[in-house]
């Protein structure tokens, strides 16, 4: 029995920000972040939308596309960098909530921009040991909540979204998530961060501040170089070539760096997937949200090969080869 991604689906919240909408306000050009990111716009969620209203709307999605009812769900994971609360509840139950699922385990992971990789370990494990039958998980971001609009280096960058899939079994082999590899160094903690206030006994309260930072061009060399390393590793594990592969599909942080991490590994124009031209940098939803688009414009099959690839704050990293398994 093999874990077997079911449905892949995604949620683009209403309001597209252009470069030119944020000349408006900061001292950048369309100019620039197009040469430096490949960005043209990004989307944002409303006001009243929070992190588990857009993981809901790619949930349910996914949920239909899987036909699998609320009762058929044994657990809801999600992975987000911009939770509806601090730290509790965290956002899985309140979207687990949403969906109808309830008395089921729900809990949130924590690893950036490799969220969704993480995601997939997990609920590979969990199917493939008996322990659930079927799970969903679902990368989600409200980033403009954690994103300080004065900070033209971090600030044009990042966009909202969320991404779902329905994790359940097969025995085909050929629709089966094949293998995940994962990876971590805390030592570049301060590369790309949320920092905030911590409160202490005896002292006052400040408001606390938690916006993106970001070293962006020490994470820049690091991600080429892990990235490609990463892929590299998981072929060679499963013996198989680049042009194996039907889908390349890495995070999208920056066109730059999907382009060097493409080239260097031999991937064809054809293979490798980019989004990150519409909604910028999504973090743990931007490889489900380009997943979806395949899907969406009906190029993704049963038994097409993907091979997808993160890196994010904390770092953290992952690859996965992953066998489409829905309709
Ligand atoms: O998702 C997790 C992983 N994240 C990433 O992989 C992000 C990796 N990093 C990057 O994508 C790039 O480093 C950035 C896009 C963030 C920055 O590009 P860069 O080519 O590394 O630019 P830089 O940081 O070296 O900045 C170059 C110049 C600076 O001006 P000076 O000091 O040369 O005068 C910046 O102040 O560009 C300036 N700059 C801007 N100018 C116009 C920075 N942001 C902007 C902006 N508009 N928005």
């Amino acid at each position: 029995m093999y874990a077997s991604l079911k449905s892949i689906a995604s949620y683009i919240p209403p309001t597209c920000i252009s470069n030119t909408d944020f000349e408006k306000v900061l001292e950048t050009s369309d100019e620039w972040i197009t040469k430096r990111t490949g960005i043209k716009t990004r989307y944002f969620a409303q006001s009243h939308q929070q992190t588990s209203d857009l993981a809901y709307e790619a949930g349910k999605l996914a949920m239909e596309r899987a036909n699998v009812k609320p009762q058929d769900i044994d657990a809801v994971i999600v992975a987000t960098l911009s939770p509806d609360y601090l730290t509790m509840p965290n956002t899985a139950c309140i979207t687990a909530f949403k969906l109808g699922i309830e008395n089921k385990p729900a809990f949130d992971i924590s690893a950036a921009c490799s969220g969704f990789i993480y995601l997939l370990c997990l609920a590979k494990s969990f199917i493939e040991s008996g322990t659930f039958r079927q799970i969903l998980i679902i990368g989600a971001e409200k980033l403009s909540s954690v994103l300080d609009f004065s900070d033209r280096s971090t600030c044009v960058l990042f966009g909202d979204g969320a991404g779902a899939c329905v994790i359940g079994s097969t025995e085909d082999k050929n629709a089966a998530i094949l293998d995940v590899h994962l990876g971590a160094n805390g030592r570049y903690q301060d590369f790309l961060c949320t920092p905030r206030t911590h409160t202490s006994f005896g002292q006052e309260i400040e408001i606390a501040r938690s916006c993106v930072q970001m070293k962006g061009n020490e994470i820049f060399k690091l991600a080429v170089k892990t990235l490609v390393a990463d892929v590299d590793e998981i072929l060679k594990a499963n013996a198989l070539q680049p042009q194996d592969v039907s889908f390349f599909i890495p995070h999208q942080a920056n066109l730059r760096i999907i382009n060097a991490v493409g080239e260097n590994l031999n991937f064809s124009k054809e293979q490798i997937i980019i989004s990150v031209q519409k909604y910028g940098n999504t973090s743990a939803a931007s490889i489900p949200m380009a997943m979806n688009d395949l899907y969406m414009q009906k190029q993704l099959k049963y038994g097409d090969l993907m091979l997808l690839d993160a890196f994010g704050g904390g770092l953290t990293w992952g690859s996965a080869l992953v066998y489409f398994g829905g309709k």
